[in-house]
């Protein structure tokens, strides 16, 4: 494969003109606010993180006021926004660079990425973005467009696949005023795919490497990335006890550690509608109301979640958890499909 010449060159110079130059996250050096912006966009679209970015940084504008404060205030703040071992590993994060680095985030993607919940990519984001690093990055954008510019037509569920495509992507990098090219270089990266080499019917016409792109000269840039490996998806049922008490309070539990939703309050959950009656009173068995069953989509799941609502008096406990009342649970770390649940339900 023929390393297209002059590449870095034109994302960088179409950055300037076409590509995000005003997202709140730019424009700044600070690592904190770089590495909080990086860890919220992992899984996680643009506009929907927004406004958690500035209510996070309002509440906990550095590295020190994070670190202090109790995980559960950060799991509530971050509550809605999913995938939370982000939230508990940025935690866990804050924390270590308080106490192994001074107080200031590492300067290379290679120590970077020693931190919780910096992966290579990220770690390259940060340092490219930061300090000018000459690091690479290769997040699922950016495979899509480096196997599509390159024909790149190996599977990369196989590692070998994956560490040549990495290869390639660091031999593409700006060599010169890293400074100054570097940010724009990883920002313009993003963008071409987050605009322009998008999934389906990508806008090869307007694309600043369109002239050195494989793909688009066979005429198949959907064919890439290659994926010969099928995803199998499952699905799971599950039942959550609405449990209230006659003055409206509701009965949450903590979760489990590790686990769907780990650290976040929720509604008892049980494998089956039995094992939901088993923990109530009998007189609170006979006044069941089952609820619309409802769709989660994890990663690799459906969860069929099927919430029954009981009324128990205020002496009844599920063992572990605790009541909390109408103006208390809105302010908890909650899974966002439990959080709207519980504010339909009102
Ligand atoms: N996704 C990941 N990092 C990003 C960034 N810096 N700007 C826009 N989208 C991103
Ligand atoms: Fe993607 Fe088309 Fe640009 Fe190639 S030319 S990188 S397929 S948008």
């Amino acid at each position: 494969m023929d390393l297209p010449a002059g590449f870095a060159g034109r994302v960088v110079r179409w950055q300037r003109t076409h590509g995000r130059n005003s997202l709140p996250w730019q424009n700044t050096r600070e690592p904190y606010r770089v590495w909080l912006s990086e860890i919220m966009l992992q899984q996680t679209q643009v506009a929907a993180v927004l406004g958690y970015y500035e209510r996070f940084l309002a509440r906990f504008p550095d590295v020190q006021s994070l670190a202090a404060a109790p995980l559960d205030d950060v799991l509530a703040l971050w509550s809605g926004l999913g995938y939370y071992s982000r939230a508990r590993n940025l935690h866990r994060c804050a924390q270590m660079v308080m106490e192994q680095h001074g107080g200031a985030f590492p300067r290379t993607a290679e120590v970077l990425q020693t931190l919780p919940g910096i992966g290579p990519s990220t770690a390259a984001a940060i340092s490219s973005f930061c300090f000018g690093e000459r690091a690479a990055i290769l997040d699922g954008n950016v495979k899509r467009v480096l196997t599509r510019v390159l024909g790149f037509g190996g599977d990369l569920a196989l590692g070998a696949n994956e560490r040549a495509l990495w290869d390639h992507a660091r031999s593409l990098l700006p060599a010169r005023e890293l400074r100054e090219n570097m940010p724009r270089y990883t920002q313009g990266l993003m963008d071409v795919g987050a605009t322009v080499c998008v999934p389906r019917n990508p806008s090869c016409l307007l694309c600043p490497v369109q002239e050195q792109c494989v793909a688009a000269k066979q005429g198949n840039p959907q064919d890439y990335p290659v994926r010969t490996r099928k995803l199998k998806r499952t699905a799971e049922s599950l039942w959550l006890l609405h449990a209230q008490a006659g003055d409206g309070s509701v009965w949450l539990q903590k979760r489990p550690t590790p686990g769907v939703w780990a650290g976040l309050y929720c509604l008892p959950v049980f494998g089956s509608r039995d094992a939901l009656e088993e923990v109530l009173p009998a007189a609170a068995r006979r006044r069941l109301r089952d609820v619309e069953p409802f769709v989660h989509v994890l990663t690799h799941k459906d969860l069929h979640l099927h919430p029954v609502q009981a009324v128990v008096p205020p002496e009844w406990n599920a063992g572990e958890g605790q009541w909390f009342g109408a103006g208390q649970w809105p302010g908890l770390g909650l899974p966002a499909p439990v959080r709207k649940f519980l504010e339909n339900a009102g």
